[in-house]
Order: structure tokens, then sequence, then C-alpha cells
């Protein structure tokens, strides 16, 4: 198959286009390497990609020529956008209207007239359930973002069901509940707790650490791509992929604590606006229809990430 993932030296993108590149499929990928964090991580991942089959666009969706970038794709990933529920307020706002609604837009209208589509995946996200009504939340849960990421990632997956809807775009939008395992983005927690014990620095946790995350591991959330991609779905369809966890931020750093081998430096600060409570997804849809579950549970992705997190960390300045 002829495969477009876009935001394809992330974390998630990275790891997707490695699976479909082992598969033998031919893969286009798409970056605009934005400096939000250090963008040799990103050419690290970009590295690993190596394969006559593998072709980059180093380019901002918004400028580039969609068209050419797309022609005969059979499957796009879309995964590019601004990450970051914490960053998503005042100025920076703009980079999230146009990393992740302006450019998603763009990508739904060529993507109407590509023949060859047969499915658009959608990378959403778990923040725009908000604080739920209910846990596990279901997909028919009213979303009610707290943060302006959230509210971002919302607008631009009602487009993809618009795109289904209206246009019969082949869309499938993934609300990912907070992707972890090797490769995570160096700002998100699990990546943050482990340098930090490596490297004897200090761990700081926004609150009081009894905040919930149904976290999910990223080999899960690459099978829930690969099979949203290749199954029968009613246009514009929403799942969530859920790893099926309801622990506590504290609960992870016993865990991380135990695995390292010795007591975290921990010190707690205040909550940051924007971060949700609680979060954790009702996986009966994406079971019934995708035959989809999680198969890593969060202790035995917590070691993998441990292992690779030593194999990234050791031996650096903990001031970097
Ligand atoms: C993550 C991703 O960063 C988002 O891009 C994604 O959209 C979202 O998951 C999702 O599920 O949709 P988050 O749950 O905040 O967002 O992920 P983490 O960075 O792993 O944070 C988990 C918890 O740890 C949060 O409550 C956060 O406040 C806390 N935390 C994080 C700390 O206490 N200290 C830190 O240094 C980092």
């Amino acid at each position: 198959m002829h495969i477009v993932i876009t935001g394809v030296a992330g974390f998630v993108g990275s790891a997707i286009a490695r699976r479909m590149l082992a598969e033998g499929h031919s893969v286009v990928g798409i970056d605009s390497l934005t400096s939000y964090y250090d963008p040799k991580i990103k050419l690290a991942n970009l590295g690993d990609l190596k394969s006559s089959k593998f072709e980059f666009i180093e380019g901002d969706i918004n400028y580039i020529d969609l068209a050419d970038a797309l022609d005969g794709a059979e499957i796009i990933f879309h995964e590019a956008g601004q990450p970051g529920v914490r960053k998503s307020w005042g100025e920076e706002f703009s980079e999230y209207t146009n990393a992740n609604i302006l450019a998603t837009q763009k990508l739904l209208e060529v993507a109407r007239s590509i023949s060859t589509l047969r499915k658009f995946v959608y990378a959403s996200s778990s923040s725009l359930y908000g604080d739920a009504e209910g846990y596990p939340t279901s997909v028919e849960a009213l979303p009610a973002p707290i943060s302006p990421y959230g509210v971002s990632k919302l607008a631009a997956e009602h487009l993809c069901t618009l795109y289904g809807k209206n246009f019969g775009v082949p869309t499938v939008s993934l609300r990912y509940f907070t992707v972890f395992g090797p490769g995570q983005r160096p700002d998100m927690a699990f990546t943050r707790f482990m340098r930090a014990a490596i490297l004897d620095d200090e761990i700081q946790i926004f609150g009081t650490g009894e905040q919930i995350r149904d976290f999910t591991y990223i080999d899960d959330v690459v099978q829930a791509n690969y099979l949203a991609a290749t199954t029968d779905t009613v246009p514009g369809v929403v799942y969530n992929v859920a790893g099926g966890s309801s622990i506590s931020v504290n609960d992870v750093l016993k865990i991380v604590a135990e695995i390292h081998g010795s007591p975290l430096n921990v010190r707690y600060t205040t909550p940051v606006a924007g971060d949700v409570f609680q979060t954790g997804g009702d996986i009966t849809s994406i079971r019934r229809d995708l035959n989809w579950s999680s198969q890593v549970d969060v202790k035995e992705g917590l070691k993998r990430h441990y292992a690779w997190a030593l194999k990234t960390f050791a031996g650096q300045s903990a001031s970097l």
C-alpha cells in the first residue's frame, strides 16, 4: 500500500512508519520539524526509517503542495499537530489553531479528491473530554475540553467527521489516551520522570499527584492505527484508544522508583490550568468494530520505557 504519514518524525508518527515499512508498504512522511522540543530527537526518529520505500518531505502542511504530497495515497495517518495541553494558553494558541485545525482542514480538502484513498486516520485526543461526566468515558459522551489544546483537537476531529459524513472521506478518529513507551515525547510525564531519576535530578509534580490517567502503550496505539486503516468502518467514526489503566501519578512514581531501584527526588508544585483530573476511556466500540484491546499493561510498559530511557539519558548532564 502507499501510505502518507503526517508528523512522521514525532513519537507516534515515527512508530507507525516503522511498522508500515516493516510490513513492506511504501511511506511518504511529512514533518515540519518544529522546535517545540529538540528537533535532534525528531531527526533521530527519522534516522530509524532509512529505507528505499521511505520518502521524507520536510514542510508545514499549511504551505507545502499537498496535492503532490498526497498523490496516490491509499492510507493517510494524520499524526501532525501542536501537542502540549499545558502550554496552549495565551499567544501560543495561534500555533494550535494553525497546526491542529487549519492544517487538518487543508488535508481533508485535498483528501476529498484522491480517488485511491481508502482511509484517513486522525490522531485525536482524550483531552477533548475535559473533566468527563463519568468513567470509563464513552465516545458518546459530550466533549467539554478544559484546555485550548483540547478545543483545537476537538475542532479538527469535528472536521474529520464532517468530511466523512458530507463527502464520504473515509475518516476514522482515534482518541489517544496519554501514550507512553520508548520514544515518548520529552515534555511528557514518564520521560521527564525517568530522565530525572536517571540523572539524579528533581521530579516536579503538578498538583497533588492524585490525578488519574488511562495510559496507553505505544505498540497498542500503532496496532489501533493499523486496524483502523485496514478494517471497513463508517466514514466519520470516532473511537477511544485507551490502555485500560486507572492509575494515579503518585502510583506511577512508586513503580518507577521500584524499577529504578532507589528513591526518587519528588517536589510537588502548583497544578497547571488545563490539566484534567482524570481520564479513562470506554473501549466497547473499538473492541467490537476493530477487535482492538490493549496488550501491554502499565507496569510492563513502564519497564520497557525505563530500559529505553536508560539507554537514552545515562551519561547526559542533568542541566541539559
Ligand atoms: C498527554 C499528551 O501530552 C497530549 O498531547 C495528549 O493529547 C493527551 O495526553 C491525551 O491523552 O489526549 P497528559 O495526560 O497531560 O497529555 O500527559 P502527561 O504529560 O504524561 O501527564 C500526565 C500527568 O502527569 C498530568 O496530570 C501532568 O500534569 C502530570 N505531570 C506531567 C507532572 O506532574 N509532572 C511532569 O513533569 C509532567
